[in-house]
């Protein structure tokens, strides 16, 4: 077993996880968290996005021990019901997703696209989203919701 400390949307997390375990691991099955998705588990999909230290990381192949002492937010850390974050409540008004499996990595994606890039086009939200597939296509309404929280957060 690996003993983790590291900062999780605010707050102190500390525990013990076997060795080999992803952060992916870590926050659903270790945490609770389970907005973070784990889909094709391989690092080609998006849909474990998360931010560490304010980067978007794929977190299905980051080791959990590779976090330690880092700041982590996934999905649940960026709004809840009561308070979305103008990405959320973006995606919720433009329609942006069918299923839903892959909108926490979409969301958490476009949170550190705005992060650094307040302002985009349309082809620096598809090409800073391109990491984040969607198997039911809905990527004209993800565009438009990221261009939407932009224009709303001025
Ligand atoms: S589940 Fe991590 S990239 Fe697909
Ligand atoms: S909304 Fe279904 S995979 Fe994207």
């Amino acid at each position: 077993m690996t003993e983790i400390t590291l900062t999780l949307n605010g707050r102190e997390w500390s525990g013990s996880v076997p060795e080999g375990t992803t952060l992916a691991e870590l926050l659903r099955e270790h945490v609770g968290l389970t907005g973070t998705k784990i889909a094709c588990a391989e690092g080609t999909c998006g849909s474990c996005t998360v931010l560490v230290d304010g980067r978007s990381v794929l977190s299905c192949i980051l080791l959990a021990q590779q976090a330690e002492r880092c700041g982590v937010t996934t999905i649940e850390g960026l709004g809840d019901e009561g308070s979305l974050s103008a990405l959320q409540r973006a995606f919720v008004e433009e329609d942006a997703l069918q299923c839903g499996f892959c909108t926490a990595g979409q969301v958490v994606s476009a949170t550190a696209l705005l992060a650094t890039t307040p302002h985009p086009t349309s082809e620096q939200v598809r090409s800073a989203m391109s990491g984040n597939l969607c198997r039911c296509g809905a990527y004209p309404g993800i565009e438009r919701a990221v261009l939407r929280a932009a224009e709303e957060l001025g």
